[in-house]
């Protein structure tokens, strides 16, 4: 593979640095070529199912209308049984989300951009078939029927609201809007030139506007923002603004998913998702008490 990586590229590969990040376990790496030149490949074995998930993102990179925050596609490559998808290099950190700095502002920004019209038909092309994974998040109902000791007092209270709320989401899941379907500060990088831009595209669907604004807000408090200026964020933003039944039915669902699954036992390769869903799962439900009250 890193032979045909090279034939492809046209130069020898000298280095190349993993970066840290999310919780995936196959390559995703910064290749550096002998001439300077950087790329980003993600390669995994062929019955590796995320080598459909990379795939099904290459397509997505290659639809996406001009001037999305998205980086270009290269290429797919095929050899010794193992299928890398080889994408424009980004250089720059994460995106600090924190209330000090500005990406969080320029993050709203560009969700406002990227949802303010219906998908191109490239795009819609491109995901269509593909499931959202967002529209079969839920949790709250397997919380409801088996109470964990340790369930945080809020969502006690709230149990059969929260699940009722959840029931109601795979119904309003569906839409004409680009859905990145998995945004986190590790999902993105802010480039030195392009500035803050999306990666990790293999969850991409159609759906609702509110989708990436809602998976964004948890996030943003993990980061440091109170749920209070979230939750008016979320009234505000137009990507939300419209639609807050659907907001709250899609945040009921994902934060159910992460109090059910932060319970689950550790999968091998990804030793922090269990603290990080804990993590989630108590921010979500914060952001929640403001949106039911
Ligand atoms: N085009 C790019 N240029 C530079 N760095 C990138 C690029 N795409 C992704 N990265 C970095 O590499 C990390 C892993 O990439 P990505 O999230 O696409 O891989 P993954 O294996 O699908 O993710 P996960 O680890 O979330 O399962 C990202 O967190 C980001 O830091
Ligand atoms: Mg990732």
């Amino acid at each position: 593979m890193r032979a045909r990586l090279e034939d492809a590229l046209g130069a020898p590969v000298t280095d190349t640095v993993t970066p840290g990040g999310g919780f995936g376990h196959q390559l995703a790496a910064a290749l550096t070529l002998a001439d300077g030149r950087r790329a980003f490949v993600k390669a995994a074995p062929d019955d590796d199912p995320l080598t459909a998930a990379n795939v099904h993102e290459a397509a997505v990179l290659d639809s996406l209308p001009p001037g999305a925050p998205a980086p270009d596609l290269l290429g797919i490559h095929c050899a010794a049984g193992w299928t890398a998808v080889v994408i424009a290099h980004l250089n720059g950190p994460h995106p600090d989300l924190s209330p000090a700095s500005g990406d969080a502002e320029q993050t709203w920004t560009l969700l406002d951009k990227l949802t303010s019209s219906p998908a191109p038909a490239l795009y819609a092309a491109a995901v269509n078939g593909t499931p959202s994974t967002t529209a079969t998040l839920h949790g709250w109902n397997n919380l409801l029927a088996d109470p964990p000791a340790d369930l945080a007092p809020a969502a006690r209270a709230h149990l059969p609201q929260l699940t009722e709320l959840e029931a109601a989401w795979p119904a309003l899941a569906h839409g004409d809007r680009i859905v990145h379907g998995d945004l986190r500060a590790d999902n993105m990088v802010r480039d030195h030139h392009a500035g803050v831009t999306f990666v990790d595209w293999a969850h991409a669907s159609l759906g609702p506007a509110c989708i990436d604004a809602a998976s964004l807000a948890p996030q943003l408090i993990l980061a440091g923002h109170t749920p209070a200026d979230i939750a008016r964020l979320l009234r505000d933003h137009p990507a939300t603004a419209n639609s807050p039944d659907t907001t709250t039915a899609f945040l009921a669902a994902l934060t159910g998913h992460w109090h059910r699954n932060a319970r689950k036992p550790t999968p091998p390769g990804a030793p922090g998702l269990r603290a990080y869903q804990h993590r989630a799962a108590a921010a979500g439900l914060a952001l929640l008490g403001y949106c039911l009250s």
